[in-house]
């Protein structure tokens, strides 16, 4: 009975080591099969952003920046359409200056007499200008390609700004086995390493009001965080409420403790 019952066990012992392999080859080949697809794409490297981490906050001067590089590079092909002017106050624009950069804008307006569209000056309560009138001019513009809004940009891809900032860091020239297609331009950090987009970017390509030399670099950093800015503005507000919640739970805590100290106390006094 006993030596049975023992088999048994061996048995079970050795059908679970078995089963144990078999996962960790299935494991062990489905990840060199991921490994494969992503062959070429690195992963961005991390960057030190000031909104990183529980006391994270955004650099004002450092988001001007990135508005700055949005508005006279990447606005040419790309829509920020969830943003509207005025939310610009976040980032120290004063009225006056947000009325005049939306004024600088035409969006459409209402249909005149006869019935036709007309377009009227953007107000800072409109959203930014899109850049096409409609997804098929925009893909006509750029040889089929979509360039996407980049409102949500830094939420939509995985390591966010990092990977915005990458990617406009990552052209270089093609390996020469490659096999580049007409049109597309190299990239480290792009999935599939071709991309459709221009490098946007080159040195001194914006000239900045603070002085702040303007590196391929230095205006990937800014617009990466400007980006990070306008997927979610209130990212400092939700991370001081997360920091003042632990505080008080800790707190409250401690407040707890010493209750529950004191109540047991008086229960033991009483048995006495
Ligand atoms: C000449 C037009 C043009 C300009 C200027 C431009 N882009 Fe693009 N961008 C594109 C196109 C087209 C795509 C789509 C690429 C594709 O799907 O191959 C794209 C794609 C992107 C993507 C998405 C990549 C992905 O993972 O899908 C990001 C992010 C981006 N651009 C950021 C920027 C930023 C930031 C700037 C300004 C510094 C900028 N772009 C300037 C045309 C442009």
């Amino acid at each position: 009975m006993d030596m049975s019952y023992s088999q048994t066990k061996k048995e079970s012992a050795t059908g679970f080591i078995k089963k144990l392999l078999f996962a960790a080859v299935i494991l062990i080949s489905f990840g060199s099969v991921t490994a494969r697809g992503n062959t070429g794409v690195d992963t961005p490297p991390k960057a030190a952003w000031s909104f990183n981490g529980p006391f994270g906050v955004f650099k004002r001067d450092q988001l001007q920046r990135g508005f700055q590089v949005y508005k006279e590079v990447c606005a040419v092909c790309h829509g920020l359409d969830l943003v509207r002017y005025d939310k610009l106050a976040a980032l120290g624009f004063s009225e006056a200056e947000i009325k005049a950069i939306a004024g600088a804008h035409d969006v459409p307006g209402p249909l005149n007499e006869d019935g036709e569209p007309t377009t009227v000056k953007a107000t800072p309560g409109n959203a930014f200008a899109n850049p096409y009138p409609n997804a098929n001019a925009a893909r006509a513009a750029n040889n089929g390609a979509f360039p996407p809004d980049l409102s949500l940009m830094a939420k939509a891809r995985a390591h966010g700004p990092d990977y915005i900032r990458a990617l406009l860091t990552g052209y270089e020239a093609a390996p020469d086995d490659f096999g580049l297609m007409d049109g597309m331009y190299y990239n480290r950090y792009f999935s599939g390493n071709q991309i459709a987009m221009p490098p946007p970017l080159a040195d001194n390509q914006v000239e900045y009001s603070d002085g702040t030399p303007a590196t391929v670099e230095q205006m990937s950093n800014d617009v990466s965080a400007f980006l990070t800015w306008t997927a979610e503005p209130e990212l400092e507000i939700r991370r001081n409420l997360g920091v003042k919640v632990m505080i008080f739970l800790s707190f409250f805590t401690l407040l707890m403790y010493c209750l529950m100290r004191r109540t047991w106390r008086k229960i033991k006094h009483s048995k006495k």
